[in-house]
């Protein structure tokens, strides 16, 4: 797939098909792309702790939170949740600040789910104590993302602002999660 195509369909999914799993080898393979991205000075002091079973998974969503912007909606409700999850870390032993070596690291994963027919959403809003504890992560790692995978089962399109220049998400009566980005043009100063 062309970059730009991978790019504009790398989008954010919150609901996904219960039927479709993801393998383990397959999130070992989303963080090997990561493995390979851009790290401040060369540091590499990302870890991840990788999910993809039903018992695993229940120990990591009670702790996400969606869609802030969508009020009336609590987020992927029993039956829509992700089938896998890569929760990435900084390891305080190698860096005190991780910069944005996560968000890169994050985008990598993300392009490789979407290459693979795969999506999902990247979590910042988490329950981070909750988090450390429910996965007893030991304290030397920060607790940086939460990215939220399987196989998108909603429509996500891409939208210019309205005139009111709202940049919230929103969803119309079909359940079709709209988008809204700046144009180029309001960007390049
Ligand atoms: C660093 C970061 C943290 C995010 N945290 C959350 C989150 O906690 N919950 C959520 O539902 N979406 C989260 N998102 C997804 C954004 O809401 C999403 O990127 C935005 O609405 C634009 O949609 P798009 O990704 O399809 O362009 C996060 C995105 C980023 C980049």
């Amino acid at each position: 797939m062309p970059g730009r195509d991978l790019v504009r369909e790398t989008r954010s999914y919150r609901r996904f098909d219960p039927e479709a799993s993801v393998d383990h080898q397959t999130l070992r393979e989303l963080v090997d792309l990561a493995r390979l991205s851009a790290s401040a000075a060369n540091r590499q002091p990302l870890r991840y702790v990788l999910s993809s079973s039903s018992e695993t998974n229940a120990h990591i969503f009670p702790y996400t939170r969606w869609a802030g912007a969508l009020k009336d909606w609590g987020g992927p409700a029993e039956g829509e949740r992700p089938a896998a999850y890569i929760v990435i870390l900084g390891d305080t032993e190698i860096s005190k600040s991780f910069g944005c070596d996560h968000g890169i690291a994050a985008q990598s994963i993300m392009l490789g789910a979407t290459e693979r027919g795969l999506g999902g959403c990247m979590i910042g809003a988490l329950d981070r104590p909750g988090l450390r504890a429910s996965l007893a992560v030991p304290e030397r790692y920060e607790i940086l993302l939460v990215l939220a995978l399987g196989k998108p089962a909603e429509k996500v399109v891409l939208e210019d602002l309205s005139p009111d220049g709202s940049i919230n998400y929103w969803r119309d009566e079909q359940s079709v999660h709209h988008v809204p980005k700046r144009a180029l043009d309001d960007l390049i100063l």
